[in-house]
């Protein structure tokens, strides 16, 4: 018998749905000002995260540490009973969970197109198809536009708002309408709300009428946490009862809960901060449109921007300018339904105006010409 016949194959262990997918790996942004993650970016809240981080105990590092009474704090801090929400490490992992655990038997997840994007990669890891309700840049998402995707068996359903990456905001009575027609057909809804501060809105209102309705909330936007991945998942009892089975909340890092607990201390100085960013986001939006013709800015309620230069090599001209500044945004491809769309993340004042004079000198005074490239 030969010894190769005992050789381990890897081969033998490959799920078919992702044998061949490229390995992920996140991209180096050290040494830029980063305009591309909507990270909160701005130096009095970078001031505040070291000064804090400064205070902490070596005792949340040696030890292991108690996620409970941290949730009980979160839960009393936004009005809710302790067996209605849980902490995972960033709302990435419970995007995991939620598939796991609620999306299996159905094969095929219902989602806003554009959304977060891991939300595509675990579905597929999941084997899972992605039904897309497609953004349009006349009206957004409206409730309206889910309705043929929803007659599918019963699954997840899946929105962030404001939505990432368009900035759109749906009303609460819209997200309401759209929780109800989900529960008619059996689905359940999962509301990501990572950039509800900067809009101040909340979604926890609908969990009273509505038991079919998952809340996501990451601290990587509006409490600048993005490297320390912390996020809270609020559902009905039952629902966060089933959930912590999963045991998601079982990596959270005791720096980070004890760096959150500090940092909840001084929200008024990040509502003050975030008020900013959405200040400087507005003067962005305004003044593009005027200092560089033929552009738009896109509407949005979160601590980011698309600005569409109006087609994809101007907005290719703009990213690779800004690169050349060190400074980094995203320029947004045709996948996204925001195609010809660069998208800013809002950032103190002189570094916007930085953006807008570099992406005015890389366009010069020429208009976009739209429809011939
Ligand atoms: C809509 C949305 N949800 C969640 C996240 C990321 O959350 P976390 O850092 O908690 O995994 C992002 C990040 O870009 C996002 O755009």
């Amino acid at each position: 018998v030969s010894l190769n016949a005992h050789l381990f194959s890897a081969r033998d262990f490959l799920r078919p749905a992702m044998a061949g997918a490229p390995a992920r790996s996140a991209q180096d942004k050290r040494g830029f000002v980063n305009l591309s993650s909507n990270e909160l970016v701005h130096e009095g809240v970078a001031a505040i995260v070291a000064a804090e981080l400064a205070r902490l105990d070596g005792g949340d590092v040696t030890r292991y540490p108690f996620c409970a009474a941290f949730e009980a704090e979160v839960a009393g801090w936004l009005g809710l009973d302790s067996d209605s929400l849980m902490l995972t490490p960033g709302s990435d992992a419970a995007y995991k969970m939620l598939l796991c655990c609620f999306s299996h038997g159905s094969g095929a997840v219902v989602t806003q197109a554009p959304n977060y994007e891991q939300l595509a990669l675990y579905a597929s890891m999941l084997g899972l198809a992605v039904r897309g309700v497609r953004y349009r840049r006349d009206e957004g998402f409206t409730p309206e536009m889910f309705s043929p995707a929803l007659d599918s068996s019963p699954t997840t359903v899946w929105v962030s708002n404001p939505n990432g990456p368009s900035g759109w905001k749906m009303p609460l009575p819209d997200v309401a309408r759209l929780a109800a027609s989900c529960a008619e057909r059996g689905h359940i809804l999962v509301v990501d709300e990572a950039y509800a501060d900067f809009a101040e809105c909340s979604h926890l209102p609908l969990l009273r009428a509505h038991d079919n309705v998952v809340l996501i909330k990451s601290f990587s936007k509006g409490w600048a946490m993005a490297g320390a991945r912390l996020a809270w998942l609020a559902a009905s009892p039952a629902m966060i009862r089933y959930l912590r089975v999963w045991n998601a909340h079982n990596p959270i890092s005791g720096l980070t809960i004890a760096l959150a607990r500090r940092l909840l201390e001084r929200e008024s100085e990040f509502i003050r901060a975030r008020r900013e960013l959405v200040a400087a986001r507005n003067w962005l939006a305004a003044d593009f449109p005027r200092v560089i013709p033929g552009s738009a800015a896109l509407p949005s309620e979160a601590n980011f921007v698309n600005l569409d230069v109006g087609s994809e090599r101007r907005a290719a001209t703009v990213g690779s300018a800004l690169r050349s500044s060190g400074i980094l945004v995203r320029v947004m491809g045709p996948e996204t339904a925001l195609g010809g769309c660069v998208r800013v993340t809002s950032a103190q004042l002189p570094v916007l105006e930085k953006v807008l004079a570099i992406a005015r000198n890389a366009l010069g005074g020429e208009r976009p010409g739209r429809g011939t490239e």
